[in-house]
């Protein structure tokens, strides 16, 4: 049973403040959750408890939030059992009152929600990624490796958010990982050969100024061959161009690469352009997150030879994704916890996805921690895909490093398979 629960403010990759939740038991032993925090968020995700105090971080603290976790989440919790994850997550819900998280805030409330996941498998001496319950834990995930960044995490001149690797050859999770870094390797040779920076933004990737979104792809397919292998056949290509970040009043702002101003059917072509002339298999947010024609018009003319994937669009959230599927306005979902704010309702979004044949995408966020979680999420939930950033930075190796030692474990039970092979 809970016996304890507090919280220290701690820094994100970003150097922003975050939670890191200590769950202590009635027999002592203990653990801990930390907590991600994203740039280019969804204007309907879980709200980000911030103390707005000008004189500390910015105003970013989050001593407000620690304050619930240790006040009214504590005593809320207190002698509760952790093995009814559901049972947990409804009351974090129930103390909370809002229907966004607005009051003890989504930061606090997922905290408390992964240290109980942790909690039930020390419990359990189970894994964490053998504690959710579900069936067959084996499934290891295609790594997607963001390895130019873009838009709102990079200062690059890239308007698209990122630009991804996605080992669809590789026969196991660790070939797929070995893949992505000599792919990464070659890329750095590529850019250093150009005189480009080789600097990295805050998902690691590189974020050099290319002349053109294109000029990114072509970078891309270089760094594969350079590397030894075959664009398209064993690595292909994913994008996020994060369309949100660009969508003005006046259309979709491509001007920072040289493109200039497009609107919704433009854009579309510009798609159906590079589909043609890249081994591109995944693109994410390609419309503003309120331009559901623009995901309903992509799914139409694209959802059958690529996957399309929303994420400020459903901000894992099962009423806008059970909206998306019911008009067809992607088929695949990006997961992130901390959009929702609990785990349980995480699991409910990706229960949802499989029900209606989508694929799900589990995440981090642009602001990580050392924290491997969605590793074993991804695993036990079996969802096949993550995208935890460029293989570079801790903080996305911390979740990498993390399923090639859930691999071994698993032994000759682990599985790995292509989400795109036809
Ligand atoms: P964010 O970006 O974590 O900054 O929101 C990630 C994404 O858009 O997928
Ligand atoms: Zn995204």
């Amino acid at each position: 049973a809970i016996a304890q629960l507090s919280a220290l403010e701690i820094l994100d990759s970003r150097s922003n403040p975050t939670l890191m939740v200590t769950l202590t038991l009635a027999d002592g032993r203990s653990v801990c959750a930390a907590v991600p925090s994203g740039a280019s968020t969804g204007q309907h995700e879980a709200v980000e408890l911030r103390d707005g105090d000008p004189a500390r971080y910015c105003g970013k603290g989050v001593r407000r939030a620690i304050e619930h976790v240790e006040g009214d989440i504590a005593a809320g919790l207190a002698g509760r059992s952790v093995e009814d994850q559901a049972a947990i997550d409804r009351r974090l819900i129930e103390l909370d009152g809002t229907a966004n998280k607005a009051r003890l805030g989504g930061n606090a409330i997922l905290g408390v929600s992964m240290a109980v996941a942790r909690a039930r498998a020390l419990v359990e001496g189970k894994p964490l990624y053998a504690a959710f319950g579900k069936s067959d834990p084996t499934l290891l995930p295609m790594p997607c490796f963001n390895v130019l960044n873009g838009g709102k995490h990079a200062d690059s001149s890239l308007d698209f958010q990122e630009f991804m690797l996605v080992p669809v050859g590789a026969p196991t999770y660790r070939e797929a990982l070995r893949m992505g870094a000599q792919t990464y390797a070659a890329l750095r040779g590529v850019l250093h050969a150009r005189g480009l920076s080789t600097a990295v933004g805050d998902e690691g990737g590189f974020a050099p100024r290319l002349q053109s979104n294109e000029d990114a792809c072509d970078t891309l397919v270089s760094a594969i061959e350079q590397a030894g292998f075959r664009p398209g056949v064993d690595i292909a290509i994913a994008l996020d161009p994060a369309a949100s970040s660009f969508h003005t009043p006046a259309g979709y702002d491509l001007s920072r690469s040289g493109t200039g101003m497009v609107d919704r059917a433009q854009l579309l072509d510009l798609y159906e352009d590079w589909i043609g002339r890249w081994p591109i298999v995944s693109i994410e947010d390609g419309f503003d997150e309120n331009d559901w024609q623009g995901f309903v018009d992509q799914t139409a003319a694209q959802g059958g030879r690529i996957q399309i994937v929303g994420d400020d669009l459903l901000v894992t959230n099962t009423r806008f994704i059970a909206k998306a599927i019911a008009c067809k306005a992607a088929n695949a979902a990006l997961i992130k916890l901390n959009q929702i704010g609990t785990v349980t309702e995480t699991i409910e979004a990706v229960d949802l996805c499989r029900r209606a044949g989508w694929r799900q995408m589990v995440s981090h966020r642009s602001g990580e921690t050392t924290d491997p979680f969605i590793a074993d999420f991804v695993v036990a939930m079996g969802c096949g895909q993550l995208k935890s950033g460029a293989p570079c930075r801790g903080e996305r190796l911390a979740k990498y490093n993390r399923l090639l030692e859930i691999e071994v474990q698993l032994g000759t039970r682990a599985r790995f398979a292509n989400p795109f092979a036809a």
